[in-house]
């Protein structure tokens, strides 16, 4: 039997070629900006928001005793790369000197220190009209409104009410200690929620999942979200560079409120458990097909990367 780890890397192999094929290459007076787009997103990052699209289009297919067609699979497929791309685009932006002026991510040096400012801001705007590019062409998203209806959805997962608007706070109000536990809860919500839940509203989109159950999973995947910026925020504090690929202390560094900050390292860990422990209940009302987004839950704050 594969390990969850295993799982996880098969799929990101897929991931990877999917971006590897679709990323385009360019030799013109902007290659240097291809080359700043391939390098920050493929073969690395752990991939775990694709694992939730596909694992969330999986267990839909489980518990509505659907089988997944290759053309359905593919489209998931392209779906967890688009917003893996996004992903990569918000951390590229992150790491800049003007956000958490983080030298390295993800083992190698960060995208402006690798080429330069400019081309790190331009490569996450080329990622992000990339990932949009790509999901509403209809040789990659076949139904028309299903195409539709997932760009407005990420769009807005992604925007001013969703990731960039949480990221905003989270620059606004670091050097400030006197949030309470709600604001910051808001702030992680935002910032890195929006995204992670998106992931299973996409998947019910594609998946025809009925209203009760997409409501079950994009709830689970809140709990996914919240509980694993918690554990990335203990992570920033308990591991080395080495093992995360990244710095840590920076949340110290930055001065960055979050729930450890706040709660303590103990208690924090605690509410992450918490969190995972709920999203596991709720994924488990369903029977059976639960058991690989049971492993995720358990892994997002359990993990050491
Ligand atoms: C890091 O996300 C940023 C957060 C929102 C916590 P990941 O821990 O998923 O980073 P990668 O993609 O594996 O590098
Ligand atoms: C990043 O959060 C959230 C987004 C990029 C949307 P962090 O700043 O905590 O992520 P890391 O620790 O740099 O990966
Ligand atoms: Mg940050
Ligand atoms: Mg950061
Ligand atoms: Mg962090």
């Amino acid at each position: 039997m594969i390990d969850f780890k295993g799982k996880l890397k098969e799929n990101s192999l897929e991931i990877d070629r999917f971006l590897d094929h679709n990323l385009p290459f360019g030799n013109g007076l902007n290659a240097k900006l291809f080359e700043a787009m391939r390098y920050s997103s493929i073969r690395s990052g752990k991939k775990i928001r694709a694992f939730l699209v596909v694992e969330s289009g999986k267990f839909l297919s489980v518990i509505n005793n659907k089988d997944i067609t290759k053309s359905k699979y593919n489209e998931l497929i392209t779906i967890a790369s688009v917003i893996e791309a996004i992903h990569s685009y918000s951390l590229i932006h992150d790491d800049l000197p003007a956000m958490d002026n983080s030298p390295t991510r993800r083992g190698k040096p960060s995208n402006h220190v690798k080429y330069n400012d400019h081309t790190a801001i331009l490569a996450g705007d080329a990622l992000f009209s990339w990932a949009f590019e790509t999901i509403g062409n209809g040789n990659f998203i076949k139904n028309p409104q299903k195409r539709a209806d997932i760009c407005f959805i990420l769009a807005k997962a992604i925007g001013p009410n969703g990731m960039v608007g949480g990221q905003q706070a989270d620059m606004d109000f670091n050097t400030q200690n006197n949030l309470s536990l709600e604001e910051i809860e808001w702030i992680q919500n935002h910032k890195t929620g929006s995204l992670i839940s998106c992931c299973s509203h996409l998947a019910s989109i594609l998946l025809d999942a009925n209203e009760n159950q997409k409501n079950i999973l994009i709830n689970y995947a809140n709990h996914i979200g919240l509980a694993f910026q918690i554990a990335d925020d203990l992570l920033d504090l308990d591991s080395s560079e080495d093992v995360i690929g990244k710095p840590v202390m920076q949340d110290k560094k930055n001065e960055t409120p979050n729930f450890v900050t706040l709660l303590g390292k103990e208690e924090a860990y605690k509410k992450a458990l918490q969190i995972s422990n709920e999203a596991i209940d709720l994924i488990q009302n369903f029977q059976c097909g639960s058991e690989n987004l049971v492993s995720l839950a358990k892994y997002t704050v359990n993990r050491n990367y």
